[in-house]
């Protein structure tokens, strides 16, 4: 991402956070309309899984920089959401929802540059977590894709990634 993308997505989320729980329920109802067999996947509390959502974008976007410390966590993340039962397709459609909900809270700032720099964030992020995932899985029938050590006990997420994101 270059830095006029990074810039932009800062200075959007920091517009839109204050707003969070209303943006989390946009994305929701936006994302169930989409796609509603993805509903019964969401067994929690709606409101409590919207801020752990808006508090997981704010870690990635707190460290646009350093993309590369989170991607542990991140592959993490992406093995708890096969478990959850997310398939990989949803990927694209949940790209769709909050890409229509960034164009609700943001308006004319909207702009095609703005869309193009979230829509590469949220690119990189999908593509750590269905890594993540797929790693899960073949550990779980047992074969080894290239470059993956399946001797390595799976990697406890941090603190802050399991509760507050
Ligand atoms: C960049 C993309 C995504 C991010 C940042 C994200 C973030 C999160 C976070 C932080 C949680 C809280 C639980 C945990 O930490 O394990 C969660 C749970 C969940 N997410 Fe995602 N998610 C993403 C993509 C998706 C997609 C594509 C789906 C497909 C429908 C999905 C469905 C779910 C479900 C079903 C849960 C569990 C809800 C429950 O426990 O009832 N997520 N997600």
């Amino acid at each position: 991402m270059t830095e006029d993308q990074k810039t932009l997505i800062r200075s959007s989320f920091a517009r839109i956070a204050p707003d969070a729980q209303t943006v989390a329920a946009l994305f929701y109802a936006r994302l169930f309309s989409l796609d509603p067999t993805l509903k019964p996947l969401f067994k929690g509390d709606m409101d409590e899984q919207g801020r752990k959502l808006m508090a997981m974008i704010g870690i990635a976007v707190g460290n646009l920089d350093r993309l590369d410390a989170i991607v542990p966590a991140v592959q993490q993340l992406g093995a708890r959401h096969a478990g959850y039962g997310v398939p990989n397709e949803s990927y694209a459609t949940v790209g769709a929802a909050l890409a229509w909900t960034l164009e609700q809270g943001l308006g004319s700032d909207y702009t095609p540059e703005m869309a193009g720099a979230w829509s590469d964030c949220y690119a990189t992020l999908a593509a750590v977590m269905q890594e993540g995932a797929a790693q899960a899985a073949s550990m779980a029938t047992g074969s080894t894709p290239a470059g993956v050590v399946s001797a390595s006990p799976p990697q406890e997420a941090p603190e802050d990634f399991r509760t507050n994101a």
